[in-house]
């Protein structure tokens, strides 16, 4: 059985995307997978500091995230997107680089591959399904099979959202991940590498 080629791609301007990455990427490699984890552009916007010691220091782990380039995601046979809510939607640093993948679109070589995302937002009902269905407009025109978490575990009725994981992060932006994201994050990992594999081999 060949092993599962997995890119974790996210951006993250204050660390809970980057925390959120690197659970995933550490699920997907338990999970047997080849993980490569990759940051799109790295940028703090205006409206956003890290404001607490945890997620300062994972914004600085981010620091030595490799960039995502194409390639990242034509290897892959599963890609994973994390991305912060920004109006309810992806924000645009995820954006710009899907839409840097029209010539990998136009080829076909981003089809039939497995994908999934995970968000984080400040409120709860501040966007996070809309920011992951937003997402998976675009892998519909990839051609790409979602792999949503639904409620195929007991500890989804934990975290709740059936479209992705999502954490939220609260008023001062400043909650850190708990059992519940943590355990949501892993077995959508192992999920998607599981479904992966079965498509692959
Ligand atoms: C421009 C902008 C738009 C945002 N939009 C939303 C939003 O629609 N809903 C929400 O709950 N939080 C929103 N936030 C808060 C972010 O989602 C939150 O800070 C983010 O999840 C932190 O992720 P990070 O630490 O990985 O950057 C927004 C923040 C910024 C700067």
């Amino acid at each position: 059985m060949s092993t599962v080629n997995l890119a974790v791609v996210y951006y993250s301007a204050t660390g809970t995307v980057d925390a959120m990455a690197r659970y995933a990427a550490e699920a997907a490699e338990k999970a047997g997978a080849e993980v490569r984890l990759r940051q799109v552009a790295r940028q703090v916007t205006g409206g956003e500091r890290a404001t607490s010691e945890a997620q300062a220091a994972h914004a600085e782990n981010a620091l030595d995230t490799p960039a995502a380039t194409a390639d990242d995601v034509v290897w892959a046979d599963a890609v994973l997107f994390g991305s912060p809510t920004r109006y309810g939607n992806i924000a645009g640093q995820l954006k710009t680089f899907l839409d840097s993948l029209g010539p990998q679109w136009g080829q076909g070589l981003l089809a039939d591959k497995v994908y999934a995302g995970f968000t984080a937002s400040q409120t709860a009902h501040g966007g996070q399904e809309t920011t992951l269905l937003a997402l998976y407009n675009t892998i519909h025109h990839f051609g790409g099979i979602i792999v949503a978490p639904g409620y195929t575990d007991p500890l989804k009725f934990v975290d709740g959202n059936p479209y992705g994981v999502s954490h939220v992060t609260g008023a001062n932006n400043d909650i850190p991940l708990g059992d519940a994201d943590i355990d949501a994050l892993r077995h959508l990992a192992s999920r998607v590498v599981t479904v992966a594999e079965k498509l692959k081999n």
